[in-house]
Formats: C-alpha cells, structure tokens, sequence
C-alpha cells in the first residue's frame, strides 16, 4: 500500500531526479526494526566470510540531506541474516558500522542475505548523524519485495565479482 505522503513526497522530488539527485527532498522511509538488532557492533566495512554458500555484494551510496547536500560522519549500522537465514545473536556476524566519507558517501561489502521465514531478502540499518535520533529501516531487493515502499529498494547490477548494490539515503 502506498501511502498518500508517500506519493506527494515522491512527486516533490522529480525536479531532484530530473538533475541526477534522485530522491533529495523526499527523506528516506523509516521501516520496522525488528528482533534481531543489537547494539555495540564495530566499525567495520567487510562482513564477508569464505565458508558463506551466499553470493557477494557490494553495497555502496551517499547520504545526503533534504536540500541535497552530502553528510559527511553519518554512521551506517547495518546487521542481516546470514546463509541460513540465521542473525548472529551470539556475536557480530553480519553486523558491522560503516560512516560516510567528506562527500557523503559509504561503501560495505557482504554476502547476499537469502529470505527468510516468508520475507523478501532485505538488510537492516540504523542512519544517524551525530547529535540527531537513527533512521530505523530496511532496504529490499529489486523484483522481490512487493510490500515494502518503493523507496526502499536498491538499485541492483550483476557483475562478474558479484553483485553491485546502490542506495542513496536522504535524512
Ligand atoms: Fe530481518
């Protein structure tokens, strides 16, 4: 269901889009937290493990403000599940902070999450400017997610080292 604030905010951010600042103006949609998060993971911007049966991915984007202007410092706490479907409660597996650079921008390397328990593939994230409250949300996969917002899906390639992943927050 797309909500009415949804579409106007969408709409609000075409003239962004059409100069190439997808989705400035429109703020990224909070999305459930769910169970499995856990605090004091460390900075860390490779989650890849070798024995993981699940394919690589590359995620990287900017974080940038309503009136498009790049964040630098932003922390970026992702967590998801592992091969089996499984998050890590024991440790950090799968969970790591990554921050963006002096243009904004971030970068984290994984193995593909699988759905689970009748969800779509999705990663968890925390966005937090220093002194401001987290964004709580999730991106989704293309093609695969037809519950969640449209906003929240990135944009995905394939290419031969894996999967190259982008998304571009808006705070
Ligand atoms: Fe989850």
């Amino acid at each position: 269901m797309i909500s009415r604030r949804y579409l106007l905010t969408a709409a609000l951010a075409l003239p962004f889009a059409a100069r190439g600042q997808e989705r400035c103006g429109a703020p990224t949609p909070a999305d459930v937290e769910g169970p499995f998060y856990k605090a004091g993971a460390s900075l860390r911007g490779n989650f890849i493990e070798a024995a993981s049966a699940a394919e690589k991915m590359v995620l990287t984007g900017d974080v940038r403000s309503a009136d498009c202007k790049p964040l630098a410092n932003v922390s970026l706490d992702f967590w998801h599940a592992d091969d089996k479907g499984e998050y890590d409660q024991a440790g950090y597996r799968y969970r790591g902070i990554v921050t963006t650079d002096a243009l904004g921008r971030y970068r984290l390397e994984t193995n593909m999450p699988p759905p689970y328990a009748g969800r779509p593939r999705h990663i968890h994230v925390k966005v937090q400017r220093i002194g401001a409250p987290a964004l709580t949300t999730q991106l989704y996969f293309p093609g695969e997610a037809r519950d969640a917002p449209r906003a929240l899906v990135m944009k995905m390639e394939r290419r031969l080292e894996g999967r190259f992943a982008m998304y571009d927050f808006v705070l």
